[in-house]
C-alpha cells in the first residue's frame, strides 16, 4: 500500500455530498491535509461557498446523481479539465422511511441510482485510472445499516449493504495496484439526513464533524471498515437477528 503523503502532489479529491453534512466535513478535513478538492452536489452555492473556505485549492462540479449516466458525465467532465483525482469520497446519499410498500417507487429508484449505481459507476472509472497509475485512495460511505437488515428503511438499509459488500470485495483486488479501498460506516449523523428522509433524527446523533475527523485519520491508516463512535463498534457484535428485532420496534414506535 502506498503513503498517503505521496497522493497529495498527485491529484485532487473528489467529495460527493459536499454540499452539507458529512460530505461537507470529509472535504474539510481533506484539505486540511493538504488536498487540492473537487466538491460535487447539487447545490452550487453552497459548494461554492465551501470552496471559498477551503485552504486548498477547490473546484465545484455540481451534479444531479439521481439521473442515469450523470455519474459518468461528472467523472468525464473532471478529466476533461485536466484534473487528476488521487483520492474518491463516494459519500452523496438520501435515505427513506416507512413501510416499503409505502415508500414511493420514485424515491427507492432515486435512492438506488444515487447510494449504489453512481458510487459504483464513480469507483469503476476511478479505478480504472488509479490501478493504471499505481496509486489511489477511495472511501464509499456506507452504514451501520449495512450489517443487518432494516425494516421501515428496507431499501435505505439494503443499499447501503450493497455497496459495502462491494467496497470489501474490491479492495482485494485494488491492493496489487497500490491502491487502497475504505468502507466508511457511520451510525447516525446531526445532519439533515433524516429531514430530507422524512425520518425522525435519534437522540445523540454523532456531530459530522467528529464522524470526518476519525473516518479521514482511519482512512489514511488503511483501515478496512470505518465505524465511528464506540458504541457503534460495540454492537457489530451484536447478531444481526437481534439488532434487525430491535430495529423493528424502535421504527414502528
Ligand atoms: N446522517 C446519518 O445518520 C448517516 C448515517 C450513516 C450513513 N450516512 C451516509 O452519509 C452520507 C452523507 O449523509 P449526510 O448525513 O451528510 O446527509 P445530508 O446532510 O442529507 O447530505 C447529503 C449529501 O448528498 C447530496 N445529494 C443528495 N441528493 C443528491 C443528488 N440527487 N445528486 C447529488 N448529490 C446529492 C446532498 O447534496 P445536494 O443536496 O447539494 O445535492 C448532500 O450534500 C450518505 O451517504 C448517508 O447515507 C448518513
Amino acid at each position: 500500500m502506498r503513503n498517503f503523503n505521496d497522493l497529495f502532489d498527485r491529484g485532487a479529491a473528489l467529495v460527493t455530498g459536499a454540499s452539507r453534512g458529512l460530505g461537507y466535513e470529509l472535504a474539510l478535513q481533506l484539505a486540511e491535509r493538504g488536498f487540492d478538492i473537487v466538491l460535487s452536489g447539487r447545490d452550487e452555492k453552497a459548494l461554492s461557498a465551501l470552496a471559498e473556505k477551503l485552504p486548498t485549492k477547490a473546484y465545484v462540479y455540481s451534479a444531479d446523481l439521481s439521473v442515469p449516466g450523470e455519474a459518468k458525465q461528472l467523472y468525464k467532465r473532471i478529466k476533461a479539465d485536466g484534473i487528476e483525482l488521487s483520492v474518491l469520497v463516494n459519500n452523496a446519499g438520501i435515505g427513506a422511511s416507512g413501510e416499503a410498500w409505502i415508500v414511493p417507487e420514485k424515491t427507492d429508484c432515486d435512492m438506488t441510482e444515487i447510494n449504489v449505481n453512481s458510487a459504483v459507476t464513480l469507483t469503476k472509472l476511478f479505478l480504472s485510472d488509479a490501478c493504471g497509475r499505481g496509486y489511489g485512495a477511495l472511501l464509499n460511505v456506507c452504514s451501520v445499516g449495512a450489517f443487518q437488515p432494516g425494516p421501515y428503511t428496507a431499501s435505505y438499509y439494503a443499499s447501503k449493504a450493497y455497496l459495502h459488500s462491494y467496497t470489501l470485495a474490491i479492495r482485494h483486488e485494488a491492493k496489487k495496484y497500490g491502491v487502497t479501498v475504505s468502507s466508511l460506516c457511520p451510525g447516525p449523523l446531526d445532519t439533515e439526513f433524516f429531514e430530507h428522509a422524512s425520518a425522525k433524527k435519534p437522540k445523540g446523533a454523532m456531530p459530522a464533524k467528529k464522524a470526518a475527523e476519525y473516518a479521514v485519520k482511519k482512512f489514511f491508516k488503511g483501515k478496512k471498515t470505518i465505524v465511528p463512535g464506540f458504541y457503534n463498534r460495540l454492537a457489530r457484535v451484536v447478531p444481526a437477528g437481534i439488532k434487525t428485532r430491535f430495529i423493528a420496534k424502535i421504527k414502528r414506535n
